[in-house]
C-alpha cells in the first residue's frame, strides 16, 4: 500500500541528497519536527512494545492497543517480530499518525537471526575478533534483509559466577577480552554507518554489572565499589560505546541502592558525561515497573526517576506513556528531560534513514541470502573454532573408519544445538551431533539415547518445556520419559559392544542457562552422570562430547574419561562442526573465556583476583590460617585461557624491548612460539600483566593483549605486542586512570596459568 507524506515529504526537504547526513541537518530536521509534536506525541516516541503482544508475566498490552497506539503516533518502536508482513503494515500504521513518524523495528538477535552461530560464550573462545566480527555482520543481513533494524545485542556483562544462566550469553568473565569482543560484535552490526540498507542498530545491554547478581541468582542485588566496577566490569560497555554503539540497554539490577533502570549516575555520568555516548537508552522489559518491587516508588514516581536518570525509552512498562504527563503538570518531570530522550530516539531514526525511506529495510530485495548456504559455511567455520578441548589422552582425533557409538541424550538432538536466544530460527534443522558425524564417517556409526536428561521427570518437565509453557498458551507438553531407564541403557550398551569408541553427548539442555535459569549447582545432570558411569564400565574409550552454556564441575569426568570436547551450543552447523573436530579435519583452537572450579564452593572463582595478605599457591594443601579450603585445593579445573590441541606448542621466554622505560613511553614484548608436533595448528598467545605495588592492590593477573596465530608443523613465529604505560593503567582509589610508576610482571603463554614472566620497571 503506497503512504502520502505530505508533513514528512515538507520535511523531507531539508534532508539533502547526500547519504551522510550531517549532524547540523539533523539538528535542524528533529528541531522542526519537534516543534510540531505535541507532548502526547513525544512522549510517545519514548514508547516501545512487543509486537508478540505479551512479555512478561503480566500481559501489559495487546496487539489492538498497539494498534490503536500506533495510529495515534503513542509508539516509538516495536520489537519481538521478524515476520516482515506485520512489521511492514506497522510501519505503514505508524505513517499514518499526524507527523508520520517512522518506527524502529527490534529483536532479540543474540547468536545469528535465522542462520545461527554459537552461543556468545562459545564465539569467545575463538578469541578471533574476525570471525566474531563476521558473525554479527552476517546476522546485520539477514535481520535487515527481513525487516529488523536494530538487535538486543551484545550482550556484554561480565559474568564470573556460573549459577548465572545468563553467563551463556557474554564473553565470560574478563574485561579486556569483553571489550575487544564488543567492538567487534558493534562493528559487524553496525559496520561503517547506516547508509545502506544492511546495517543494523546495536543495542548494548545489560548496563550495567548485571553479570555481577548476588549468588548469581538472576536479577538480583549487585553491590561493588565504583572502584571495582571501572577495573573489572565497565570496560566492554565503554569500549562498545567508542566504537559507536547506537544504543543501550539499561540492567534489572541495582547498583548502589538504586535500580540500573534510575540510576543517573551509570545513565548520564558515566555513559554519556565521561564516554561521551550520544545515542539512546532503552529500559529492559517492564524494568521500569519492576522499580516498584525494588522499593524505590510507585509506577508514576519511578517513571520520572528513570527519565531524569538519563533513560530515554520504555520497554513494556506503560510507565512514560501512562505517567510522564501528569508528572509534567504535577511538576514532577521536566519537559526539557521529555524533549531531550524524544530528540535522541528521532536522531536515531534519522541516522538509520527511516525519515528518508521508512521502508528501506522492507525493500533490500536480500530474502535469499536469509539462511543461505554461504551464511551456513560461515557458521560452521565459526562453530569449529569455538570448541575446546579439556582433554585428550591421544583419543582424538577419531580415525574416520573408525566404529563410533554415539551415545546420549544430545546424539540426536537438533534443537538442542541451537542454543538459548535462537528463537527466530529453524531449530529442528540444526545439524545433530550424529548427522555430522554420519557425514565425515567412513566406519560404522551407532546412535543411542541412553538415558533420559533427568533422573526427575518434574525438572526434566521443567527445564524443557517451561519456557513454551510460559510463552504459549495451551502448549502441550509432550510425554516425559516416554521409555524406560533400564531400556536406554541397555540400548546404549548393545551400541557401545560393536564399537571401538564411544561418543558420549552429554550436559545442559539449552532451556537450563539463559534468563532466569541460575542453579545451585554445576553437575552434569544425575541421568547423564549415571549414564557416563556405565560407559566407563564397558572398558571403551569415552570420549565426552558436552553441550554446555556454563562452566560445569567435571572431576569426575576429568579423571574417568579419555577426552572431553567442550562444544557448547554451536548453532545451525553444531554437528558438521563437531564432526570436522572430532575427526580432525579442523584442529581444535578454542580457549576458555571463563574458569572452570573444581567444586561449586569455589564459586565465584576467577583468574584475575586479588591476592590475600595470606596468599596460598593454587596446589599447595590445606594449611590452618591461609587463605585456602580444608576440602579442596585453591586451584581450578580448567584456568582462564586454557584449550588444548592435536598438535603442541612451546614457548619462549618473553622478551622486553627494554627493562626500563618512563611513564608514557611505548614498548614491545616478544615471545616465540614453535609448533612441536605434527599437524597445522591455530593458538592464541596471550598476555598477563600484574602491577607488583600498587597506591591500591591489584589483581594477580590482568589479560591486556592476545594474537592468534596458526603455525604449520615445526614452524617457529615471533609474536611482537606492542604496548605503552597507557596498558598498565587503572582506576585508582580517587576514581582515576593512571599508570603508576614501579615494577611490573608481564607474563606471555598459552593460558593464564602457564605463563613465563618477565620485569618491566616504569620509572
Ligand atoms: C529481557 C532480557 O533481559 C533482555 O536481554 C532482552 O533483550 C529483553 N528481555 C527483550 O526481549
Amino acid at each position: 500500500m503506497k503512504i502520502a507524506f505530505p508533513v514528512l515529504a515538507a520535511l523531507l526537504v531539508l534532508i539533502p541528497a547526500c547519504s551522510t547526513p550531517s549532524e547540523k541537518e539533523m539538528d535542524r530536521f528533529v528541531s522542526s519536527l519537534m516543534k510540531d509534536m505535541s507532548i502526547e506525541e513525544k512522549i510517545g516516541q519514548l514508547n516501545l512494545q512487543s509486537a508478540a503482544g505479551f512479555v512478561s508475566a503480566e500481559k501489559v498490552t495487546t496487539e489492538d492497543e498497539n494498534r490503536r497506539a500506533l495510529e495515534s503516533g503513542m509508539l516509538g518502536a516495536l520489537y519481538g517480530s521478524f515476520d516482515t508482513k506485520t512489521l511492514r503494515e506497522a510501519q505503514e500504521m505508524a505513517l499514518k499518525a499526524p507527523h508520520h513518524i517512522p518506527l524502529f523495528f527490534g529483536y532479540d538477535i543474540i547468536h545469528g537471526h535465522q542462520t545461527i552461530f554459537p552461543v556468545p560464550l562459545a564465539l569467545s573462545t575463538s578469541w578471533n575478533m574476525d570471525l566474531i566480527e563476521k558473525s554479527a555482520r552476517i546476522a546485520a543481513r539477514e535481520a535487515t534483509a527481513q525487516g529488523i533494524n536494530w538487535v538486543f545485542s551484545p550482550m556484554v556483562d561480565i559474568a564470573r559466577d556460573p549459577r548465572w544462566g545468563r553467563i551463556v550469553e557474554g564473553s565470560g568473565e574478563d574485561p579486556f577480552l569483553g571489550g575487544e569482543i564488543a567492538k567487534a560484535m558493534v562493528r559487524g552490526y553496525q559496520g561503517e554507518g547506516f547508509e545502506g540498507d544492511s546495517t543494523v542498530m546495536a543495542c548494548v545491554k545489560h548496563f550495567a554489572l548485571y553479570g555481577a547478581a548476588e549468588a548469581g541468582r538472576d536479577y538480583n542485588t549487585v553491590d561493588m565499589s565504583r572502584q571495582r566496577a571501572l577495573n573489572e566490569y565497565l570496560y566492554p560497555y565503554e569500549a562498545a560505546a567508542q566504537a559507536g554503539a547506537a544504543s543501550y540497554m539499561s540492567s534489572f539490577n541495582e547498583f548502589e541502592g538504586v535500580p540500573a533502570t534510575g540510576n543517573h549516575y551509570l545513565l548520564t555520568e558515566l555513559l554519556r558525561d565521561s564516554w561521551g555516548f550520544d545515542g539512546f537508552v532503552v529500559s529492559d522489559a517492564t524494568a521500569i515497573k519492576e522499580m516498584q518491587a525494588h522499593g524505590i516508588g510507585d509506577l508514576q514516581e519511578v517513571s520520572a526517576t528513570a527519565l531524569q536518570a538519563g533513560l530515554d525509552m520504555d520497554m513494556n512498562s506503560n510507565g512514560f506513556v501512562g505517567t510522564l504527563k501528569k508528572s509534567l503538570e504535577e511538576g514532577r518531570a521536566r519537559e526539557a528531560d521529555i524533549d531531550l530522550a524524544c530528540r535522541r530516539i528521532l536522531e536515531a531514526k534519522y541516522r538509520l534513514g527511516l525519515f528518508e525511506n521508512p521502508f528501506k529495510y522492507f525493500e533490500t530485495g536480500r530474502e535469499s541470502e536469509v539462511y543461505s548456504p554461504a551464511h551456513k559455511a560461515a557458521a560452521r567455520e565459526i562453530a569449529a573454532e569455538s570448541q575446546v578441548l579439556l582433554k585428550n589422552n591421544g583419543v582424538l582425533p577419531l580415525r574416520k573408519d573408525a566404529r563410533v557409538a554415539v551415545i546420549g541424550p544430545f546424539a540426536d538432538a537438533p534443537s538442542e544445538m541451537a542454543g538459548t536466544w535462537s528463537m527466530s530460527s529453524h531449530l529442528r534443522e540444526c545439524v545433530s551431533i550424529i548427522d555430522g558425524m554420519r557425514d565425515v564417517s567412513e566406519g560404522s556409526i551407532a546412535c543411542a539415547a541412553g538415558s533420559w536428561m533427568f533422573n526427575d521427570p518434574e525438572l526434566e518437565e521443567t527445564v524443557l518445556y517451561g519456557l513454551y509453557k510460559y510463552f504459549v498458551p495451551g502448549f502441550q507438553v509432550p510425554p516425559i520419559h516416554p521409555r524406560g531407564k533400564q531400556e536406554l541403557l541397555c540400548e546404549a550398551l548393545a551400541a557401545a559392544a560393536g564399537a571401538d569408541v564411544i561418543v558420549a553427548c552429554v550436559g545442559e539442555p539449552k532451556n537450563m542457562n539463559g534468563e532466569g535459569a541460575s542453579r545451585t549447582t554445576l553437575c552434569l545432570p544425575d541421568a547423564q552422570e549415571e549414564l557416563l558411569k556405565a560407559l566407563k564400565a564397558t572398558g571403551k574409550p569415552v570420549v565426552m562430547v558436552l553441550t554446555t552454556g556454563r562452566p560445569l564441575t567435571l572431576g569426575w569426568e576429568e579423571e574417568n574419561m579419555d577426552a572431553i570436547l567442550c562444544t557448547w551450543a554451536l548453532g545451525t552447523e553444531a554437528g558438521h562442526a563437531i564432526a570436522d573436530v572430532l575427526y580432525g579435519d579442523v584442529n581444535p583452537s578454542g580457549k576458555l573465556t571463563t574458569t572452570f572450579p573444581r567444586s561449586l564452593g569455589q564459586v565465584p572463582l576467577y583468574y584475575n583476583h586479588k591476592n590475600t595478605g595470606r596468599p596460598h599457591g593454587d596446589t599447595a594443601p590445606y594449611v590452618k590460617f591461609r587463605s585456602n579450603y580444608i576440602d579442596e585445593i585453591n586451584a581450578p579445573l580448567y584456568p582462564f585461557g586454557f584449550g588444548l590441541s592435536y598438535t603442541g606448542f612451546e614457548y619462549g621466554e618473553p622478551v622486553l624491548s627494554s627493562a626500563e622505560i618512563g611513564l608514557g613511553d611505548e614498548f614491545t614484548v616478544s615471545v616465540e612460539v614453535r609448533n612441536t608436533g605434527t599437524r597445522a595448528g591455530k593458538e592464541t598467545v596471550q598476555l598477563y600483566i600484574h602491577d607488583i605495588y600498587g597506591s591500591t592492590t591489584r589483581p594477580v593477573k590482568s589479560l591486556r593483549a592476545f594474537r592468534k596465530i596458526c603455525l604449520e608443523p615445526g614452524e617457529s613465529r615471533k609474536v611482537v605486542f606492542q604496548l605503552s604505560t597507557d596498558d598498565l593503567r587503572y582506576w585508582n582509589a580517587a576514581l582515576e586512570n593512571v599508570c603508576e610508576p614501579g615494577d611490573f610482571e608481564i607474563m606471555t603463554g598459552p593460558n593464564s596459568r602457564d605463563v613465563k614472566t618477565v620485569l618491566l620497571s616504569v620509572r
